[in-house]
This record gives C-alpha cells, structure tokens and sequence, in this order.
C-alpha cells in the first residue's frame, strides 16, 4: 500500500519530494531506492517544516501513534485504515485533530470509487425513495497467507482491517445514526487463521433500516488476491463475490465488481401490483476499473491537491471514528454474543 500512495503522490502536481520511512534501515533504504524517493527517519521527517502532508501506510499497530506524531509536529495526515485498534485509540486521534486543527483524513477510499458515489448520487436524487435495506455479499479467497501479520492476527481484526470499508458504505449511504449492531461468526474453514475467517454483521439504523454485511473468505477458486483489476475476468464466476443490494421504497440499487455492473431499479404503483423495472444499467471497460473500485490513486491524488490548496478534508475523520465504532461493537457483539446497542 505505500507504493500505491507513493504512485499517487508522484503523479500529484502539487508534491515536490517524497521521502518514505520504513523502521529498519536496511529495508527502508532498498524501498526507497526501490520507489526512487528520498530515505528518512521519523524524526527527520518530523523536523523537516518543508514536509506538509504525511501518508501512513504502516501496519495497523502504529496508525494511531504515528499520525498523532504527524499532527503535533504540524503536517496534514492521510492515514489508512483501520483508524486505531481499538475505539480509545480511535477517540484519542479525534481528540488530537480537534486541538491541532490539522488536516486528517483516513483511507476510506470507496468514496472516491465511481461505481459507490454513483450510489450515493442516485440515493441523493431520490431515485430509490428512502433506503430501507442494504445487503452486501462478498466471498473471496484466501490471500493473507500462512505466517503473515494478518494471518496471525486474532480475534475479529477482519471486521476493522477489511469489512471497515463496506460498513463504512452502508453509513454512507444510509447517512443516519446506528441504534444497534448484532453479529455472527461461524468456526473457521481457515485453520491456520488466528482470526475469523467469516462474519455476518447486521445494524439497526436509527429510522428502522437494517444491513447485512455476509463475508466469507476460503471459497473462490482463482487468484490468491483482493479483487485486482487485472485479474478480474479470472476471478469472475469462480465464487468470487462483491455485491451490494440497495433497496429503497422506490427502487433499488445493485453493485457488482465481477461483473462490472450497476443497475437501478424503479418501483411503481401497478394496477395488481407493485411493479419494478430495470431501468438504468451502467457498465465499465476494464481499463477503468480503478476509478470504479478502489480509487487509493485518486484519493491520495485529490488529498494532496485539498492539503496545497488549505481545503478541509473531503471524507472527515469523525465520520471515520463513526465507521469504527460500528466496527467494534460488532466485535463487541460476537465476543458477547448479543445485541450492541448504541
Ligand atoms: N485502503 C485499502 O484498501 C488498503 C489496502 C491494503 C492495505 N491497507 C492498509 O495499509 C497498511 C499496510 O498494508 P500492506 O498491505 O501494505 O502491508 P505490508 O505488510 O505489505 O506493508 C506494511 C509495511 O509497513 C512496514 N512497517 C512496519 N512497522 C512500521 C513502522 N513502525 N513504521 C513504518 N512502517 C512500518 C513494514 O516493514 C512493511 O513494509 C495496513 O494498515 C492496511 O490495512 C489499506
């Protein structure tokens, strides 16, 4: 992922030099070279007032510290997710950009992915009436990989590393308070996981809403990766999944990365009954999937640009901390086996 934001960052018009932190030198002067940018330590960074905006693209433990480091040494701080590793550390962030002032923002990037904002736009023009009921299938693969940092990490740390993205969608979309949380795993496929290989998270929204995120990650067949661009077509039909179902009083919406589909639907009033047609289908050619799925590339690039032009953060991190705090009462929730009220 640090190479993702160090291609952004070179393509930004706004970034002058890079420089890339990595805590053994060795490691850090290869990456560097590697990357061509300029080797530095933290406190070099740090000290360094030419140096405005710092991407965090650490491992999860060190999110957290290191953009509270970045805050107070006065820079703009884009870091990824999971925003902390537990909601103390999340709300400790929140309380360090309250009193700098600075710039933050955290690495939900499906804000920036054309097939999720064409969702939120349809929802903002009543296209689909009130959302009632959003459902979000995704089954993968296994690629963590035996002996990796997440491999071997415990618990429900799939929920904040991986699924934060897709509740952090249906709070998007829903775009109202949570009332409550209930979710479900069953043993693992995956036994060489320290953690659960599979969750079923439903929320409760304030106005009588419900979500259902389903994940599973052991059946697809193909390629041993996240939903990659270029390997899309191998991954597609062979138990690779990553839908949404939006539905509305008055349509409803459905994502689909395999197939790089969207659709709407719109409900009407029939004589006999409720009548629903398929009346806009969006498709994508496969040399734009970036921009449709996970755009790091233009968040990172929209980012830099907002930070040189003293612009407040597009996606603010107190609607992040909103997304972690779902994130970990669904942990709560399974760890208790119960209903998580908010
Ligand atoms: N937004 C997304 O879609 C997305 C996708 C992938 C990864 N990520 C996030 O990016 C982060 C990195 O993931 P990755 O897949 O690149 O993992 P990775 O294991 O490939 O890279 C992590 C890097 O961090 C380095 N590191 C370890 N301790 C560090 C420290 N104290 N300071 C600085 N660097 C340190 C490691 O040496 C390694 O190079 C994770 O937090 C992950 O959740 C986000």
């Amino acid at each position: 992922m640090g190479g993702t934001h160090v291609g952004a960052a070179k393509e930004s018009p706004y970034v002058r030099d890079i420089y890339g932190y990595e805590p053994e030198t060795e490691r850090r002067n290869a990456r560097c070279k590697e990357l061509e940018i300029i080797p530095a330590t933290l406190a070099e960074i740090m000290n360094n007032s030419s140096i405005k905006l710092v991407y965090i693209a650490s491992i999860n433990e060190v999110h957290v510290p290191q953009a509270i480091m970045a805050l107070r040494a006065g820079k703009a701080v884009m870091c990824e997710k999971p925003m902390g590793m537990s909601l103390e550390e999340a709300a400790e962030l929140i309380e360090v950009q309250k009193e700098t002032g600075g710039f933050l923002q955290i690495g939900f990037e499906l804000h920036y992915s054309k097939m999720y904002q064409q969702v939120k736009e349809w929802i903002a023009e009543g296209k689909i009436g009130t959302p009632v009921n959003i459902q979000c299938r995704y089954y993968c693969c296994e690629f963590h990989k035996k002996n990796t940092w997440r491999s071997n990490s415990t618990g429900s740390f799939l929920i904040g590393e991986k699924l934060s993205h897709y509740l952090d969608l249906q709070r998007w979309w829903f775009d109202e308070p949570i009332e409550s949380v209930y979710s479900l795993s069953s043993p693992n496929v995956v036994e060489y996981f320290k953690h659960r290989d599979n969750h079923q998270i439903m929320t409760k929204y304030k106005s009588g809403g419900v979500a259902t995120l389903n994940f599973i990650m052991y059946i697809a067949e193909s390629y041993k990766a996240d939903p990659l661009q270029e390997i899309l077509a191998k991954q597609a039909d062979d138990g690779h999944y990553l839908q949404y179902h939006v539905c509305g009083t008055k349509g409803a919406i459905e994502t689909d990365v395999f197939r790089r589909r969207i659709r709407r639907w719109e409900f009407t009033d029939g004589e006999e009954s409720l009548e629903s047609k398929i009346v806009e289908t969006i498709t994508f050619d496969a040399k734009e999937d970036l921009k449709w799925f996970h755009n790091t590339h233009g968040q990172n690039m929209r980012v830099a640009e907002l930070v040189a032009l003293g612009l407040p953060p597009e996606s603010p991190a107190i609607d992040a901390y909103e997304t972690m705090k779902l994130c970990f009462a669904a942990e709560q929730s399974e760890e208790e086996g119960r209903v998580v009220t908010f």
